[in-house]
């Protein structure tokens, strides 16, 4: 049994360290597609392409589920992958659903109409290819009522994180804080609508002071998946091994990963 989990770089490690910890019996293979990072610029077709070879290598790798920890890609491709790509015996699932039930208080799969909620004004930091497609306020539209949402796309920011510059990412995660409060003084609350971003989550925090609440979609993710694993145990694929793949160069992402999540991570070539 084993379950993947796919992002374009090294984001997707803050779900795979929260699924690991949720399900600390269960092997995950990780999948970063480092060479063709970062997603957030490219078009919708060129993240189809991508993430659908990415998930076959993980079909390939004794993976019978794969989770898109990449906001991007469950923005971009995901719909399309579930309605003509994915094979009848596999499973795909993206991360945008669980954090839209955590801020619209609903429980998984709760499909009742759309209600009012207790946050009204919402900031959501993604990537442009996010922000771009509007599968957030679509799937937030779906379950609540009366939500403004400011969207700010954090250009530059998945580059800074990836090549381990967190200086500039500090910048940057502050002057796009900066441009959204231009836009919405007084959010209640802030989605950090890409993986990576955790990352850089007490930066947000500070940068967006103490009164709005951050969420971050690790944790809600980890709960969800288990609760799905629980409900569909079939879906552990035949894979026994942890692993971490990766496009880019091995060595150097090794390096970077392990500076992120402080414990040692080796990928090889995918
Ligand atoms: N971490 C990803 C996301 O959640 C991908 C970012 C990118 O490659 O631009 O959107």
């Amino acid at each position: 049994m084993a379950v993947g989990v796919f992002d374009s770089g090294l984001g997707g490690l803050t779900v795979l360290d929260a699924v690991t910890q949720a399900l600390p019996e269960v092997p995950f293979v990780y999948f970063a597609d480092s060479a063709h990072a970062p997603y957030g610029v490219r078009d919708a077709d060129d993240v189809y392409d991508l993430t659908t070879r990415a998930t076959q290598r993980l079909f390939d790798a004794g993976c019978d589920l794969v989770i898109l920890a990449c906001n991007t890609a469950s923005a971009a491709a995901l719909r399309r992958m579930q309605e003509s790509w994915v094979p009848r015996d596999k499973r795909v699932l993206g991360v945008f659903v669980p954090l839209i039930e955590a801020l619209t208080e609903r429980q998984w799969g709760d499909n009742s109409p759309p209600r009012e909620v207790a946050v009204q004004h919402v900031a959501l930091f993604a990537t442009p290819a996010t922000v771009r497609s509007r599968a957030f306020q679509r799937e937030l539209a779906f379950r609540a009522i009366g939500v403004d949402v400011e969207a700010q796309a954090c250009g530059g920011l998945v580059d800074a994180i990836e090549e381990g510059d967190m200086i500039l990412a500090e910048a940057l995660v502050r002057s796009h804080v900066d441009a959204l409060k231009r836009k919405m003084p007084d959010p209640q609350a802030a989605i950090l609508g890409c993986t990576h971003y955790p990352l850089m989550q007490d930066i947000f925090q500070d940068a967006l002071g103490p009164n709005v609440a951050v969420y971050s979609q690790a944790n809600l993710v980890a709960a969800a998946l288990k609760d799905y694993l629980k409900r569909h145990p079939d879906m552990m694929g035949s894979g026994t091994e942890s692993g971490f793949l990766t496009t880019g160069k091995p060595q150097k992402v090794s390096h970077h990963a392990t500076q992120f999540l402080r414990r040692k991570i080796d990928f090889e070539a995918a």
